[in-house]
């Protein structure tokens, strides 16, 4: 016969194993789970496609044989953004512009819900490969500049870029002086932001294909190359009128623009003329990705051809060191705000 005290000291012994092995293998899922949300708070991770938004993932620690599941929030400010591709996934190619309907500010506004003040946008899910300044010389065309902000704001967004809306509007009833404003919108656009490329746009210029990307090139770019107005081609090889880009440095290289030409006309030319002068070329998309439309119009009252213009671009050499951005002068009157653009009224003085 067995003794049963030997039979309880047995049975007590095993009981405490398990109940020891039981506590192990807790602690052990315990470490494991520690250490796996430790790694994950170092190494957040990164969420293709929806970087920048908050989302909620399940993760399952690898380690662990126990079936344990929580749930980590990746914020924005934990995700590690990648610069946007180029060219752009989201470009469409050719585009139907038409201006027989119009369009209202709010339209757009409330079509565009991405954009924040000012005319301002960057993508969401990725780093812009720049900083782009739009600047729009402008008096009394607030029919056109509704088109404008219609058309191009998707198209802005489409490209990816970081970028502000700069209406540069002539105070006062003195002959017009588009390349000053230009000058004007350069410096007051870098007083906010940053800027490392400038697009100068007339009001007028609507592009036919979103491909045709308004940022910098190397070489300072002419982007308005097959207007309807002239046939869709160049009306001469120099041409660098209507819509151009640059970078920070390629304009200050040529000293920015010149300020004395009064009317229209002779002013791209000039700066073509500084431009070549310091060596460098234009750069084009081709004739079908650089297609735009011009709304046609009637020609502004203070805005006739100005008959200086071809002895001035005979001189562009002697005068572009001391006429242009270290020369410039201007009273800025007022700045306005809203979700489409920047407006701003300067008095730019008189002829
Ligand atoms: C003027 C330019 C203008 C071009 C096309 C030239 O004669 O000087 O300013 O852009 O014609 O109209």
């Amino acid at each position: 016969m067995r003794d049963p005290n030997v039979n309880f000291n047995f049975l007590h012994k095993t009981c405490t194993l398990v109940v020891l092995l039981c506590c192990l293998h807790i602690c052990v899922t315990v470490v494991y789970y520690v250490r796996s949300q430790q790694q994950n708070h170092q190494n957040p991770r990164k969420l293709d496609g929806h970087a920048g938004t908050s989302e909620a993932i399940t993760e399952v620690p690898k380690s662990s044989s126990t079936l344990l599941t929580f749930n980590i929030t990746v914020t924005e400010k934990d995700v590690q953004l990648e610069k946007c591709p180029d060219p752009s996934p989201l470009l469409v190619g050719p585009l139907r512009i038409e201006f027989s309907n119009p369009v209202s500010l709010e339209q757009t506004t409330n079509e565009n819900p991405a954009l924040q003040m000012g005319g301002r946008f960057k993508p969401k899910d990725c780093i812009a490969l720049q900083k782009v300044a739009i600047i729009i010389p402008f008096r009394k065309r607030d029919e056109h500049l509704k088109f404008w902000l219609y058309y191009l704001h998707p198209i802005l967004q489409r490209q990816q870029l970081d970028y502000g809306v700069y209406v540069i509007n002539q105070d006062g009833e003195e002959t017009f002086n588009r390349a000053k404003l230009l000058n004007v919108g350069y410096a007051e656009a870098l007083k906010e932001y940053d800027y490392e490329c400038f697009v100068f746009s007339d009001v007028d210029l609507i592009p036919m294909d979103d491909r045709n990307t308004y940022k910098c090139f190397n070489q300072p770019r002419h982007l308005s190359v097959s207007m309807d107005k002239f046939g869709f081609r160049l009306p001469y090889n120099q041409y660098f009128g209507g819509v151009s880009s640059m970078s920070k440095d390629q304009y200050l290289k040529i000293n920015g623009f010149p300020n004395n030409y009064w009317g229209w006309g002779g002013e791209d030319d000039d700066i073509y003329n500084r431009l070549s002068s310091k060596g460098m070329v234009i750069s084009r998309p081709n004739g079908v990705i650089g297609k735009c439309r011009m709304i046609r119009h009637e020609r502004d009252q203070k805005n006739d051809p100005n008959p200086q213009r071809f002895d001035r671009i005979a001189h562009t050499r002697e005068t572009m060191h001391t006429d242009g951005i270290n020369s410039l002068s201007y009273n800025v009157v007022k700045v306005e705000k809203n979700k489409l653009f920047t407006k701003i009224t300067v008095d730019v003085g008189k002829q």
